[in-house]
């Protein structure tokens, strides 16, 4: 019993002194473990009287649990003040400079594409896409031009071999989605790039931007191109503009017309400026897309992105937007449009 009572004394100021998790850990198992000495207190027993050994023994077990007890609560105080130690480490100065981050934004040419698909999708159209590796057959023959048609002459490109092509304009996207849509009604635009063999200069870009409309039903009429038309040129450019539609030549519509925005000049007279063409779905190319022209009818435009783009921001240069210089791009932060 004394010699319990000297234990207790010892454990108890080894745990009260104790000032690591480690430190006292190496308490715990000097004592408690299954070789510690109040473990091994146990084996004493045989060395009592049967009288004396119930008692040694609870009194053995208070102890244990005593210890126990002290080392948990011990434990307990060393985490708290590690943890206070961690966070009084890690306190923050909130009255520091922050980071600039630098944050990018929607290239111009994307955000006249975004505007756009927003503006066709809330009228009911879908986005089609097509490669811009091209076979002849989609590029030309599908929208109307045969091997040696003249017209070919304006979009001459670069060409993988004699069949494939880059293509030069997103016209062939008609064809592949007519295919698609096996004779049913369809309402779509298709942006993409399109490529031509020209020599870049302000106005001109060997690789730029088209979106083509295209809508094939039953009773499609010029009313309804010039319908789409004036709403697209009025969310682009503002709600007082008007459309002017000139007779025009393309081999795939007939008739064909070029579009005209207006706008006031300087002088404050109403100018008139290009901005895209269209026309009714020539009926040589709705057969090949599978359509029957006595049935079906369907009106088809191409607008220019940059064109769109450089009118709308006046950019002097098609080029900037390809040469990805900052102080230009950063222009088009935020909304501009
Ligand atoms: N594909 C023509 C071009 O690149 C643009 C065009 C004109 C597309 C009239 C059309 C259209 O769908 O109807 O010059």
């Amino acid at each position: 019993m004394k010699d319990l009572a000297m234990i207790k004394k010892a454990v108890m100021n080894s745990i009260e002194h104790a000032k690591t998790l480690e430190a006292l850990d190496d308490v715990r198992v000097k004592y408690l473990s299954k070789k510690g000495e109040i473990s091994q207190l146990m084996s004493e027993l045989k060395n009592l009287s049967p009288e004396e050994r119930p008692a040694f023994g609870a009194r053995v077990n208070m102890l244990k649990q005593e210890v126990g007890d002290a080392l948990a609560k011990k434990k307990e105080a060393i985490e708290d003040q590690l943890l206070m130690a961690s966070l009084a480490r890690e306190e923050m100065d909130v009255t520091l400079p922050g980071y600039q981050f630098y944050s990018g934004s929607i290239h111009p040419l994307n955000q006249v594409i975004e505007d756009l698909e927003d503006l066709f999708i809330g009228m009911g159209y879908k986005i089609a896409e097509g490669p811009e590796v091209e076979n002849d057959y989609y590029n030309f023959e599908m929208m109307n031009l045969e091997k040696d048609h003249p017209a070919r002459d304006m979009q001459d490109t670069f060409y993988i071999n004699e069949e494939i092509l880059l293509r030069t304009h997103t016209s062939p996207v008609q064809a592949r989605t007519m295919l698609q849509s096996q004779g049913k009604p369809l309402k779509i635009i298709c942006p993409g790039k399109v490529y031509r063999r020209d020599d870049d200069d302000p106005t001109h870009s060997h690789q730029f931007q088209q979106i083509e409309g295209l809508v094939i039903d039953k009773t499609i009429s010029l009313a309804n191109l010039k319908d789409a038309l004036l709403k697209m040129a009025r969310h682009l450019f503002g709600e007082n503009r008007e459309i002017r539609l000139r007779p025009s030549y393309f081999p795939f519509t007939e008739p064909s017309v070029e579009v005209d925005v207006s706008y006031i000049k300087k002088d404050g007279t109403t100018g008139y400026i290009e901005i895209l063409g269209a026309g009714m779905v020539h009926p040589n190319v709705l057969k090949m897309g599978g359509y029957d022209p006595e049935v079906y009818s369907g009106f088809a435009f191409g607008v220019g992105v940059e064109r769109i783009a450089i009118l709308k921001y006046q950019i002097d240069d098609i080029r900037h937007f390809y040469t990805n210089d900052l102080r230009f791009l950063n222009q088009f932060k935020g909304d501009v449009r």
